[in-house]
């Protein structure tokens, strides 16, 4: 008996062995920690874990990326870089011309991501032509949040324009609610401040000041009306939005202490985590004078070039996971985002998500697909920093003119 028991276990020992020898482990550097997030992160550990290989969590907290960008910088100078680190538009340009990120093609071709991918996507993921990041979802970031029942307390109706933004955000008010849940920070300052920008100048308007970097749209009659319209939002928000964080501002919607927020769709994530039902217990808009056009948000893993061969071998395994339907279905579910797969059966999705889906389409045809600025998508990194520092200073320094918050945007997108 005991003979069959050692020999049993020393079975189970080479079986596991065999196992072992192809295990890796894969640090995954991510600021997914919010409630809707953490549960989308966790999906993708038991993924890795599935196939046999060790998960090792580097998570930075902090809304945005600011934070876990600032501790990646750190890790790759000192030569101690994670296999993957969610990182995304041109900054993933950034990463690769510094030579660290691993080329990803044998992953990519076998598992047809060329034919699998809209090509905008593709194109950004690809440095020099050869893959460096593997995407996981396609988050709108112009969207509004509201809570039906404040609403209806309030005798208000969901905004369709800014206009009607206002003439809603006054009737929370009166009704003792507070209009707009925000944090201010400069991230989600910025976040409120391109929907704005949207919504009053138009895809074209947008392309031309927030990508193009253009400085007579920027410095511009529209821009000073854009600028304008967003310090007024501040008007509906409480004293304590400064430094708050964005899921905090989603939960007083939720509790009803708020009637709305402008945030993308990692929002809904929290929405669903908390147990609330689209449609019923909360609305998802588009941001006022928006719904034709569609913020793209797309976050993505880069890879880092890796010494040992198992754990590249996991950090394989990780990119080929990250785009197969199963994992692109269960982890959008829970992040609030839709899968960046083309093709994908969106069943199991609520009206938000297909809604979405179908706008990223329409928008794509029509040409008022735009990447965010504030969530990393649309201009080299520094430039997009000053002008976030420009925007949160005119939001919060009741001082500051228009006219300067314009020529200080204009400084500021100069930074390469
Ligand atoms: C990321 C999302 C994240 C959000 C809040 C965005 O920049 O793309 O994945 O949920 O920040 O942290």
């Amino acid at each position: 008996m005991a003979m069959k028991r050692i020999s049993l276990s020393l079975a189970a020992a080479g079986l596991l062995g065999a196992t072992l020898a192809h295990a890796g482990e894969v640090e995954v550097l991510h600021w997914w920690t919010s409630g809707g997030e953490a549960k989308a992160a966790a999906e993708l550990k038991a993924t890795m874990q599935k196939k046999g290989h060790s998960w090792k969590d580097f998570a930075v907290a902090g809304g945005g990326g600011d934070a876990a960008m600032t501790v990646l910088k750190s890790r790759v100078v000192s030569g101690n870089a994670p296999a993957a680190a969610q990182i995304k538009g041109p900054s993933i340009q950034e990463w690769a011309r510094e030579g660290v990120l691993a080329n990803m093609d044998s992953v990519a071709k076998a598992e047809k991501w060329d034919e699998l991918l809209p090509k905008v996507v593709a194109d950004g993921l690809k440095y020099k032509g050869n893959y460096v990041a593997a995407p996981v979802n396609v988050h709108r970031v112009n969207w509004l949040w509201a809570n039906p029942a404040v609403f209806q307390k309030a005798g208000a109706k969901l905004p369709t324009t800014w206009d009607e933004f206002f003439v809603a955000a006054e009737a929370l008010k009166k009704a003792g609610v507070i209009p707009v849940a925000h944090g201010g920070q400069n991230w989600q300052d910025f976040t409120t401040f391109e929907s704005v920008a949207l919504g009053v100048g138009g895809a074209d308007f947008y392309k031309k000041a927030m990508v193009q970097l253009d400085p007579a749209t920027l410095k511009s009659p529209t821009m000073q009306t854009v600028l304008e319209t967003f310090k007024k939002v501040k008007g509906y928000t409480d004293k304590n939005a400064p430094g708050r964080d964005w899921n905090l501002a989603t939960a007083m919607v939720i509790k009803g202490e708020a009637g709305m927020q402008l945030m993308g769709d990692w929002a809904k994530g929290e929405f669903i985590a908390a147990g609330k039902v689209p449609g019923k217990d909360f609305a998802c808009v588009a941001a006022p004078g928006t719904a034709k056009s569609f913020t793209y948000n797309v976050d993505s893993f880069a890879l880092f070039q890796l010494k040992d061969p198992a754990n590249q071998k996991a950090q394989q395994d990780l990119a080929a996971a990250i785009m197969s339907p199963e994992f692109q279905e269960v982890f959008n579910l829970n992040k609030g985002s839709i899968p960046v797969r083309l093709g994908m059966k969106l069943d199991k999705f609520d009206d938000c998500a297909k809604t979405s889906a179908a706008d990223f389409v329409a928008s794509n045809k029509a040409g008022s697909l735009v990447p965010s600025i504030a969530h990393g998508m649309a201009v080299p990194s520094a430039a997009e920093g000053a002008m976030k520092d420009v925007v949160s200073q005119f939001w919060n320094d009741d001082k500051m003119t228009a006219a300067a918050a314009m020529d200080k945007l204009v400084a500021a997108a100069k930074n390469k």
